[in-house]
């Protein structure tokens, strides 16, 4: 009977797609990078791990190899080219995902133009407090790498693990990408518990560290986010006036660039390196945790080779894998698994707003270790701290994690509380509040006298300015002005009115 196994044939063919669970589609990827190899996140460092991806979801045989990515890398100049190539495509085909772009500014205009066109956008960046707001303009926006209020996590466990009250925010204002600013603005954002105070340098306003050192002296905790250059001259007038000996506490973030941090980051090769090692030793760094597993040695191998093959040229750096590098291998992988499922219960593949709701609250095996995207569309990180554990050496290590899935903050062997012990008095401004133990037993008329008084403070800080930068940005629409923020439960009354004090 050779006909009937023909059609027996034929007919498994056909079905073979069903059963093995593989759908068949075409998907146009529009990825904007920067072609600038000054960039971390540039077009050479990243589009490799994009394709990585994109055959490895091939090669997988399985339930995904029947998708087709047609991927159109276009430039990013970190100011308009990436919304303006976006916008050309109005009257055009539409891509059906954008991955990136990764500076903020950017990044604003073009998801908010495709979240309009109900597109899925994923990016390693837009990192900045004001993208959280997932309700309207920035609705389809999924961020595959921790933002900057998840980094500021970290901090509030070690505030909550110390019992630190208040710290001061000092860093430097580009006025251009603006990397420090919405840095510690995560910080700023996510401490309104605690007593913050900051200070900022700009052109106009070079660093002047005797000032700087007497905020340092009143705040106690310094979170600083700064070039390499600026925070050894701290470090060093901070020592020179015995600051570092445990009356106060210092940190960095440097969440991207991994060969500025650890080791031998106080060495210059000059007469002062010896001085710096000792000051170091009382400067701590935040940065994104590193995990590893077997696969991640194959693919951090296969994101080296092109810049072996050509030579370094202009790209500092290349051959590390950063957080960008990742985040776009993995934002393939879980547009792919959300598309995959939503196409299995029927939606087209048109649908963004049912693919970006399947990407969000969703914990996916990445390339470097698991990825955990909150429900909010943001990924939870997971953050190390390290200290320098041999003064003589010079040498630091990991000495606690923080893990933003479950919030937890693991000290590691190496972990010291003495470094950690603030000595030297309180430094709390007497007027700084704890939630935890303020008692709070106000009868109803003191509530309504500090009700009032409250709504006059609000009114009144809304039209004066004040003294914190953040609250009048350029482009974000930061209005989430905290002190009006409160709402009428009695006792955040009281916490905001304390804070409104620390303000005028
Ligand atoms: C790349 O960017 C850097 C820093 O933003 C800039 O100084 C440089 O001129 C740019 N290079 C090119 C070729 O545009
Ligand atoms: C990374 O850090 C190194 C060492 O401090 C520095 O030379 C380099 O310019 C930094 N790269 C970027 C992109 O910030
Ligand atoms: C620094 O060096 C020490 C000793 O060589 C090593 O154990 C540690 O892992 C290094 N730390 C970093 C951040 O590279
Ligand atoms: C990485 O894995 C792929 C597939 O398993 C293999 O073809 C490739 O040779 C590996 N690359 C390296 C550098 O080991
Ligand atoms: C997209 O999916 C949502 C459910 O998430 C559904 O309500 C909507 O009708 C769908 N839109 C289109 C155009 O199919
Ligand atoms: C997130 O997923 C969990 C189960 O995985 C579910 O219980 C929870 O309700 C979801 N949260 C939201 C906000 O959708
Ligand atoms: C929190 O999550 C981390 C990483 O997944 C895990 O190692 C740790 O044990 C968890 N801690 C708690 C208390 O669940």
């Amino acid at each position: 009977m050779p006909h009937l196994r023909t059609l027996c044939v034929y007919f498994l063919v056909a079905l073979s797609p069903v059963m093995t669970n593989t759908i068949t589609e075409d998907i146009d990827v529009l990825v904007f990078l920067p072609q600038n190899n000054s960039y971390l996140f540039s077009y050479e460092r990243v589009a490799p791990a994009i394709h990585y991806a994109q055959k490895r979801l091939k090669a997988d045989g399985g339930q995904y190899s029947g998708f087709n990515f047609n991927i159109q890398f276009e430039n990013s100049d970190c100011l308009y080219d990436a919304f303006f190539t976006l916008a050309d495509r109005s009257c055009g085909q539409k891509p059906d995902l954008i991955l990136g772009p990764v500076c903020e500014y950017e990044a604003a205009a073009v998801v908010r133009l495709a979240s309009h066109w109900n597109i899925p956008v994923i990016s390693a960046g837009a990192l900045a407090t004001g993208f959280a707001n997932k309700n309207k303009e920035y609705s389809h926006l999924t961020r595959i790498a921790p933002s900057y209020v998840k980094m500021a996590e970290t901090f509030t466990a070690m505030f909550e693990h110390f019992t630190w009250k208040s710290a001061l925010l000092v860093f430097e204002d580009d006025r251009e990408q603006r990397n420090c600013y919405f840095t510690l603005e995560g910080v700023y954002h996510l401490m309104s518990n605690y007593n913050i105070e900051s200070y900022v340098l700009t052109e106009d306003k070079p660093l002047d560290t005797d000032e700087l050192l007497r905020s340092i002296n009143d705040m106690g905790v310094v979170i600083m986010c700064m070039g390499a250059d600026k925070i050894r001259e701290i470090m060093l007038a901070a020592h020179k006036r015995q600051m570092t000996t445990g009356k106060c506490i210092f940190f960095n973030v440097e969440l991207f660039n991994a060969s500025s941090y650890g080791n031998g980051s106080w060495k210059r090769g000059d007469e002062y390196d010896n001085d710096a090692r000792q000051a170091y030793a009382a400067l701590n760094t935040v940065t994104l945790l590193r995990t590893v597993k077997p696969e991640f040695e194959n693919f951090s191998i296969e994101m080296k080779m092109p810049f072996e093959k050509v030579g370094l040229r202009d790209c500092n750096d290349c051959e590390n894998v950063n957080m960008f590098v990742e985040g776009f291998h993995d934002a393939l992988l879980l547009y792919t698994i959300a598309l995959h499922e939503a196409m299995k219960n029927e939606y087209s593949k048109k649908n963004g707003t049912e693919i970006t709701s399947r990407m969000w609250n969703r914990t996916f095996e990445g390339i470097a270790g698991q990825v955990s995207i909150d429900a909010n569309g943001d990924r939870n990180g997971d953050f190390s701290l390290m200290t320098m554990t041999n003064v003589e050496a010079g040498t630091y290590e990991v000495v606690a994690n923080y893990f933003g899935v479950n919030g937890t903050f693991q000290l590691l062997p190496a972990f010291n509380t003495e470094h950690f012990t603030l000595k030297g008095g309180d430094k709390d401004h007497p007027e700084k509040t704890d939630k935890s133990d303020t008692p709070c037993k106000c009868m109803l008329i003191t509530c309504l006298t500090l009700m009032a008084i409250f709504l006059v403070q609000c009114l009144f800080s809304l039209i004066s300015p004040r003294p914190h930068r953040w609250t009048r940005s350029v482009s974000f629409d930061w209005s989430h002005s905290r002190s009006c923020s409160g709402g009428c439960n009695p006792c955040s009354i009281l916490l905001f009115q304390k804070k409104l004090q620390n303000y005028h």
